[in-house]
């Protein structure tokens, strides 16, 4: 594997695709080769069928089957190439929302994620941390979709989630202060990466 493998979480509102971009086009203007890419819809668009009255397995299994095509069509070819592929939200997003939002068991989760992803995690993840009341103030500029519509209490739980999952990985995971800039996280981003580039 010669690329890298850079993602991006948080809640809705977080600011995560700006970050993205800005990301990769950073990287593009040191003369790196860079794949942008996100999920839900990086390997199927599963948007369409994440609507109406799901259960929280059939999301998981919908953003599941995004992954395994993703993963294999998309992040492991590029990496191949040595490229660095900067994805806006990955795996960390099902355990955040399906796991610590919706409440399906963990262990559940990850199996069916080791064998989706390949066992592919990212080098460098950054969380871009939010309280869930700016999320949704944020957010209720924008139209709503179904996550969106469950409210500060599911936002909580999806937002300790990410913290927790950034505690229990502290070698991956970056956490950003998101209520500060564009410019200012975009800066912390940078600074974290130095390592990682040639
Ligand atoms: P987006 O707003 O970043 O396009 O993401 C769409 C929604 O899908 C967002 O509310 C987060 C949610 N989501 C999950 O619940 N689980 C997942 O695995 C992914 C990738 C997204």
């Amino acid at each position: 594997m010669k690329g890298v493998f850079l993602t991006l979480e948080g809640l809705d509102g977080s600011g995560k695709s700006t970050q993205a971009r800005l990301l990769a086009r950073f990287l593009e203007e040191r003369g790196l080769k860079v794949r942008l890419t996100r999920e839900p819809g990086g390997g199927i668009e599963v948007r369409s069928l994440l609507r109406g009255d799901l259960s929280p397995e059939a999301e998981y299994l919908l953003f599941s089957a995004d992954r395994a095509e993703h993963v294999r069509k998309v992040i492991l070819p590029a990496l191949e190439e040595g490229a660095f592929v900067v994805s806006d939200r990955y795996l960390d997003s099902s355990l955040a929302y399906q796991g610590y939002g919706r409440g399906l068991p963990l262990p559940w989760l990850e199996e069916v994620a080791e064998r989706v992803t390949l066992g592919l995690r990212p080098h460098l993840t950054f969380l871009l941390d939010l309280p869930p009341e700016e999320a949704l103030r944020r957010i209720g500029k924008r139209a709503k979709d179904r996550f969106e519509e469950e409210g500060l209490a599911f936002f909580r739980r999806v937002r300790e989630g990410y913290l927790h999952l950034a505690r229990l990985e502290p070698g991956r995971f970056v956490v950003l202060d998101a209520t500060r800039s564009v410019g200012e996280v975009q800066g912390e981003i940078r600074t974290h990466l130095k390592a990682l580039l040639p």
